[in-house]
This record gives C-alpha cells, structure tokens and sequence, in this order.
C-alpha cells in the first residue's frame, strides 16, 4: 500500500525541500524602537542590501489585533469547505477564499483568503482595459472578521508608511518621497493555511518566488517553515519565527526603484507532516495607474536605469491571472522589463 501523491503538487526534483535546513541566524534583526533616525534608517538600508529579508520587533503594531486576526483566521479555515467557498474567488475578481493557487505552474499545498485594504471606488480604472475588480468577499462566519481585518490593516498601514519613510532615506531621498505612489493603493492582506502534508519532501506551501509589490510586512505562527534564498551562497535558510516580530521582504517594486540597489529576495514555504501552520502577510503595493521604473535620484551616467517602466495595474492582474490556475506559459517577472 503506497502513499498516494498528487501529481498537481510535486515540485521538479531540482526545487524540493532538502530533509535538513539551515536556521537563517544571519537575517538581520531591526529594533523599530531606536529613537536615532539615521542609524534606524541606515540599519534598515543595510538589510534591504544584503538580505532583502530581515525581521523587525517594537515595530508599534498593537499585539492584541494581531492576536485577534490569528484567531478569526482559525476560525475561518476550520469551517466546512462549502462554506468557505461561498467567499471564493472567481475569474474577474481575485479576492476572497481559494484552495487551488499555483505559483509558477505547481500547485501549492494551502487554502487563501485574500481581502485589500482600501476598496477601490467604483470610477476608478484599475488597469488598463478595466478588468481588474478588487470588491472585497467577507464571509458571515467567524462572528467579527471583518472588524478583525480593519482594525489590523490600519496598524499594519502605518507599520508600512514607516518602513517606506526608512527605506527613503536609506536611499538618500527626501522621506516622503514615495508615499504618493500609495494614493489608491492596492494593498492587500492575506490569510495562509497550510494544512499538514503526507509528503513535504515533495510539495511545497507556496513554491519559490518573490513578492511583486513594493513590501511585505509578514505575521507567522510558531510552527515554522519560511525558507528564504540566502544571497551570498545561494542556500535556502529557515526563517526562525520570533514571537510578536514580523517578517519585511522587499519586493519587486522596490527592487526596480531603487535601480538594483535593493534585490526582492527569493523565498518559499515549506510544509510539514504533522503542524498546520499559519501566516498572514501584508503586501503593500502601489496604485493601480503607477508607472513602476526606477527613480531618477538614482539614475545617472555611471548607473543607468536597468529597467524599462511598467504599469503596476496591469502587472499585478496577470501576475494573479496566472496563478489562478496551471498555464503553458512562464509567470510575469521583473526580468521580463530587465535593460539589455
Ligand atoms: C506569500 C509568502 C510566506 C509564509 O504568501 O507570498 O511568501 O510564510 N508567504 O506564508
Ligand atoms: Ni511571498
């Protein structure tokens, strides 16, 4: 009697899990208390540099709405499959609850429920043939979810605009510099479940890739499983959860920003056969009409823009278009916009 392994799941040989992985130890550790703005904003610079993946603490985000988001998202994945599917996602609208996402053509090992933070209003073109919809899905059950998600997203939105205020002035510009491409954001939260896997050897929770907007503020449980692609040697490292810490990636957007200075690091989840485990990441992402290219402070003679503007609204639609179900065709990327 052997075990029986879904096929969707199986990663190529060359992108599995190895049994045994290295704690990261190295990923920086930022303490947002420090009161010396320019040594904040210089520690904050140097693990976007190095890393593009480090883990903050003190960061002001009230504890107890984290606690209280864990907790209705709990309470949301153990409810029976059909009713979690009365929030699903559908072709034109990305949000709401999905159990069949791929990231680059495999299936991942997990259950989503995707909710943004500002609802868009309805005159406003997303992108440019007006197919992108972002009308949020609350489901009736747990009693105070929705509540529960306002009330993080606006703490969580500050925690955003500060890191965006350092990362600015690690680059040398005036602090605010970016916050206008965040008038009609299009960020957006996430809920991850990732139920135990008979084979973690196997299949992955959501297989490598980086985060396409500009920033990821990233809650995770205890159990453990986020491996990120260390960039010195190339080996993948476990993210050692750190309790009422959050995880902050740069994303692709900052990455084409700042004209390579900062690199969005590759990361991936790994599962295990015993612990569900669960996440909730922030994905702070600009406005729909924004050109993405890279910042003209820092584009000069000697570094020349290394890539060639895009429009966020319609990256980030086909980019959730091909995960929505198995294509052909390779995922968008930022290298698709690369200078020669
Ligand atoms: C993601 C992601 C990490 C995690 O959803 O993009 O990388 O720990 N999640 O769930
Ligand atoms: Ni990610």
């Amino acid at each position: 009697m052997g075990l029986e392994v879904d096929h969707a799941f199986v990663q190529a040989p060359e992108h599995r899990p190895k049994p045994t992985i290295s704690e990261a130890g190295g990923i920086p550790l930022v303490d947002l208390s420090a009161s010396d703005l320019p040594a904040l904003a210089a520690a904050v610079g140097a693990a976007c540099r190095d890393w593009g993946f480090f883990q903050v603490v003190n960061h002001g985000v009230p504890r107890e709405l984290t606690e209280r988001l864990a907790g209705v998202e709990r309470d949301f994945f153990a409810l029976p499959k059909e009713e979690k599917r009365k929030v699903k996602r559908d072709e034109v609208n990305p949000l709401g609850y999905y159990d069949t996402e791929h990231t680059k053509n495999v299936r991942d090992w997990k259950e989503v429920f995707d909710f943004v933070v500002v609802e868009p209003s309805d005159d406003l073109p997303l992108d440019g043939d007006g197919s992108l919809v972002l009308k949020n899905k609350w489901p009736q059950h747990p009693p105070g979810f929705k509540e529960a998600c306002k009330e993080y997203a606006k703490g969580v939105e500050e925690l955003a605009f500060k890191l965006l205020e350092l990362i600015a002035i690690s680059l040398d510009l005036p602090t605010k510099r970016l916050h206008g491409f965040f008038a009609d954001q299009t960020s957006f939260i996430r809920f991850n479940y990732y139920p135990p896997c008979p084979y973690p050897d196997l299949a992955l929770g959501v297989g490598r890739h980086k985060d396409a907007g500009a920033l990821t503020i990233l809650y995770q449980d205890d159990v453990g499983g986020l491996d990120v692609k260390r960039k010195p040697d190339g080996e993948w490292a476990r993210v050692k959860p750190i309790p009422n810490s959050f995880i902050i990636n740069v994303g692709d957007i900052i990455q084409v920003w700042s004209n390579d200075r900062y690199e969005s690091a590759e990361h991936r989840v790994s599962v295990n056969s015993e612990r569900e485990r669960f996440s909730i990441p922030y994905f702070f992402n600009p406005a729909s009409n924004v050109m993405v290219k890279p910042l003209e402070e820092l584009v000069d003679d000697e570094r020349p823009a290394r890539y060639e503007e895009y429009n966020w609204g319609n990256f980030f639609k086909t980019r959730k278009d091909s995960n929505f179900k198995k294509l052909e065709v390779e995922n968008i990327q930022i290298s698709h916009f690369k200078k020669a």
